[in-house]
C-alpha cells in the first residue's frame, strides 16, 4: 500500500508544478467550502511577481485592490462576509491584459438568523490554527501567543494576534477581553471541556457560559438562584444573543434587543401579546417610548429579564407578580 504511494508522489509533485506554471495565481488560504462564525475571512494569496501586474479580491459586488510589490510572491488580505454564500474572486491579470481567476465559497451562519443558521452539508467548519497549517505563515509570522493571563495590553498593536486578527473588535462595542486582546482568556483548553474546533490551538467551548461565568461569577450567582432561566442561557449559550469579540449594538448583542428577541419569538413579531386576548389593540412592544427607561423605546425586555427571573414567563418584576410589572409603567 505505502509502496504504491511513494511510487505515486513524484507523478503528483510533477502535475501541481505543471499547473502551477500555468496559472499565475493560487488561493493559499481558505481552502475553500468553509463554514465562518464571524464576518472576516483572510485570504493568502500567491501571485508570480514575474507574470501578475494586478491583483484584486472581490466579495459581494466590491473589490478589494491589492498593492503588488516586486519580487513580493505573497499577499494577505482580510476581506468582509455577508451573512449566506460568499462567492469570492481572486482576480488577477498580467501585463497584457490577459485575466486570471480563482475562486472560494465561503459561508457566514448566525444563530439569530433563521435561514443562516445552518449552513448547507458541503461548507465544514474547520480550525486554522494547527501546527501544520500555521507552519507556512511562520515565515513571516510569529504565531505564538504572548499574552500574560488576565493583564491587558498597553498597545493592543503588540499583540500577536492583532496584526491577523485586528477586524473582530473593529465594531463599536467591544468586550472588554476581546478589546484589551485577552484572547486566551476564552481560547484555551480546559481539562475537561468539549470543544467545538477541538483540534485548534486556539479552542471554542461548547458549555460557552462557563467561560463568561469565570469573569461575571456575580451574575451567575444571581442567575441561577432565580426559580427561571431563560432555555438558550440555560443550555449554556451566552453567544447565541452577545457576540463575544464586539457589535455594533450594546451590550455586544448581535442584533438591537427586539429584533433579537423575535428572531426566535417569530410569533411575537405581530405584537398581539400580553393584553391582547382581553381589548381591541395590542399592547405595544416597540416604537414608541418606554417610561420605565429614560432615553429607551419599549422592547422585550422592557417586560422580561432576556437572563432569569422568579417569575412566570421571566417577567421583570419583584417576585412572580404580573400586576406588579404593569405598575412600572402605568401609575395608579
Ligand atoms: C512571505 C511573508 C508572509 C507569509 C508567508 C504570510 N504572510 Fe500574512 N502578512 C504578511 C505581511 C507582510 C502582512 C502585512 C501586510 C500589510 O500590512 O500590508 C501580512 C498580513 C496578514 C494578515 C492581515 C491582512 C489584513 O487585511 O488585515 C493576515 C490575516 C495574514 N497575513 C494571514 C496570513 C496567514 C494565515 C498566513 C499563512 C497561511 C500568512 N499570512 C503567511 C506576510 C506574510
Ligand atoms: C498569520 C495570521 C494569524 C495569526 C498571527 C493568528 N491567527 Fe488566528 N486565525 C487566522 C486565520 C486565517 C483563521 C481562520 C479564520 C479567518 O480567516 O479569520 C484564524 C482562526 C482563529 C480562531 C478560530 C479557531 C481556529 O483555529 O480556526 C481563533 C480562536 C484564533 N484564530 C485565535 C488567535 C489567537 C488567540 C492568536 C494570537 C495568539 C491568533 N489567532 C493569531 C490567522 C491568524
Ligand atoms: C469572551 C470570550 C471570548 C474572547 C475574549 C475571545 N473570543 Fe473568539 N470566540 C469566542 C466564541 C464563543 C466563539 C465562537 C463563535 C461565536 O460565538 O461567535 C469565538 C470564535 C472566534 C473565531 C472564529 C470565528 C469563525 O469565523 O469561525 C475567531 C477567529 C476568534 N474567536 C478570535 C478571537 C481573537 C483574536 C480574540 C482576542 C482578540 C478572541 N477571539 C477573544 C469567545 C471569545
Ligand atoms: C476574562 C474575563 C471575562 C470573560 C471570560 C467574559 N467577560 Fe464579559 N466582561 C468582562 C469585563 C471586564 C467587562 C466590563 C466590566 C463589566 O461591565 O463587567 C465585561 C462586560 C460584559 C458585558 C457588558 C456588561 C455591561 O453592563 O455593559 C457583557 C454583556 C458581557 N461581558 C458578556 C459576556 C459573555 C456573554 C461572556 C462569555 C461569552 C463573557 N462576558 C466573558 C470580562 C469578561
Ligand atoms: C436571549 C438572549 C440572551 C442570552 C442567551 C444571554 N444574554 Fe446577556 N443580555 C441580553 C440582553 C438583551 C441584555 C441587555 C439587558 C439590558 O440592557 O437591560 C443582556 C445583558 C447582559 C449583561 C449586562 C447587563 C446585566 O444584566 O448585568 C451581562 C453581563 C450579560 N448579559 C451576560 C450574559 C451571560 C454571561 C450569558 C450566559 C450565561 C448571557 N448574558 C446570555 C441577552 C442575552
Ligand atoms: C436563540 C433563540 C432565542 C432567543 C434569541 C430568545 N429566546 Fe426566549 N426562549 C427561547 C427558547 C428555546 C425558549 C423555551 C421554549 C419556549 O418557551 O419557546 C424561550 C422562552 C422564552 C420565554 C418563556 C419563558 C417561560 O417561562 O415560559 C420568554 C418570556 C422569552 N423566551 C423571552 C425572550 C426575550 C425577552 C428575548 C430577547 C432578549 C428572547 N426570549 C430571545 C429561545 C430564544
Ligand atoms: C408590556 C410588557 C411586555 C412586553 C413589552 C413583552 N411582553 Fe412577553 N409577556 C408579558 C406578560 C405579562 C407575559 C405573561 C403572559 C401570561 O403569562 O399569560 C408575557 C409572556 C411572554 C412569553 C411566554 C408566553 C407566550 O406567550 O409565549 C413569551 C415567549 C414572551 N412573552 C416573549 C416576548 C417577546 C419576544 C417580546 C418582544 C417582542 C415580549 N414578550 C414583549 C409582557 C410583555
Ligand atoms: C415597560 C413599560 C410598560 C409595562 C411594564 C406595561 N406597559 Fe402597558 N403600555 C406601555 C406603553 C408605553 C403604552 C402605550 C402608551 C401610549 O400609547 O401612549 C402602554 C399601553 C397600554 C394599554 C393601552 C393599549 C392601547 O390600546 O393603547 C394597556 C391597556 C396596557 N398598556 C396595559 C398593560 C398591562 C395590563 C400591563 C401589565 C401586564 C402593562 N401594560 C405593562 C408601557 C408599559
Amino acid at each position: 500500500m505505502s509502496r504504491i504511494k511513494y511510487f505515486l508522489m513524484p507523478i503528483l509533485l510533477f502535475s501541481l508544478n505543471v499547473f502551477a506554471g500555468e496559472m499565475p495565481l493560487k488561493i493559499l488560504q481558505p481552502s475553500g467550502k468553509q463554514a465562518y462564525q464571524n464576518g472576516w475571512a483572510s485570504f493568502v494569496i500567491k501571485a508570480e511577481p514575474k507574470i501578475v501586474k494586478e491583483l484584486k479580491i472581490e466579495v459581494g459586488g466590491q473589490g478589494y485592490p491589492i498593492e503588488l510589490k516586486e519580487e513580493k510572491d505573497i499577499y494577505c488580505k482580510s476581506v468582509p462576509l455577508s451573512l449566506g454564500i460568499n462567492m469570492i474572486t481572486v482576480k488577477a491579470s498580467d501585463k497584457n491584459g490577459t485575466g486570471y481567476e480563482q475562486k472560494s465559497e465561503l459561508y457566514f451562519t448566525s444563530p439569530v438568523h433563521k435561514e443562516f443558521k445552518y449552513p448547507p452539508m458541503e461548507f465544514a467548519d474547520f480550525s486554522f490554527h494547527t501546527k501544520e497549517q500555521e507552519k507556512f505563515c511562520q515565515e513571516c509570522h510569529n504565531m505564538v501567543s504572548n499574552e500574560k493571563k488576565g493583564v491587558a495590553f498597553e498597545d493592543v498593536t503588540q499583540s500577536n494576534c492583532y496584526g491577523c486578527h485586528k477586524q473582530i473588535t473593529s465594531e463599536k462595542f467591544g468586550h472588554a477581553p476581546a478589546v484589551n486582546w485577552l484572547c486566551t482568556s476564552c481560547h484555551n483548553h480546559e481539562p475537561d471541556g468539549r470543544y467545538i474546533k477541538a483540534d485548534s490551538k486556539y479552542p471554542v467551548i461548547k458549555e460557552i457560559n462557563k467561560q463568561c461565568y469565570l469573569c461575571h461569577e456575580k451574575k451567575r450567582k444571581l442567575w441561577l438562584k432565580k426559580k427561571y432561566q431563560h432555555e438558550p442561557m440555560d443550555v449554556g449559550r451566552c453567544n447565541k444573543c452577545h457576540n463575544p469579540h464586539a457589535s455594533s449594538y450594546e451590550k455586544f448583542l448581535r442584533k438591537p434587543e427586539w429584533e433579537l428577541c423575535t428572531s426566535c419569538h417569530l410569533d411575537k413579531i405581530e405584537g398581539k401579546h400580553v393584553i391582547s386576548s382581553f381589548r381591541k389593540n395590542d399592547h405595544p412592544t416597540h416604537n414608541v417610548k418606554d417610561p420605565s427607561r429614560p432615553g429607551k423605546n419599549m422592547s422585550c425586555i422592557s417586560c422580561h429579564n432576556p437572563h432569569a427571573s422568579d417569575s412566570r414567563s421571566m417577567l421583570d418584576a419583584e417576585g412572580t407578580n404580573a400586576i406588579k410589572l404593569c405598575s412600572k409603567c402605568h401609575k395608579k
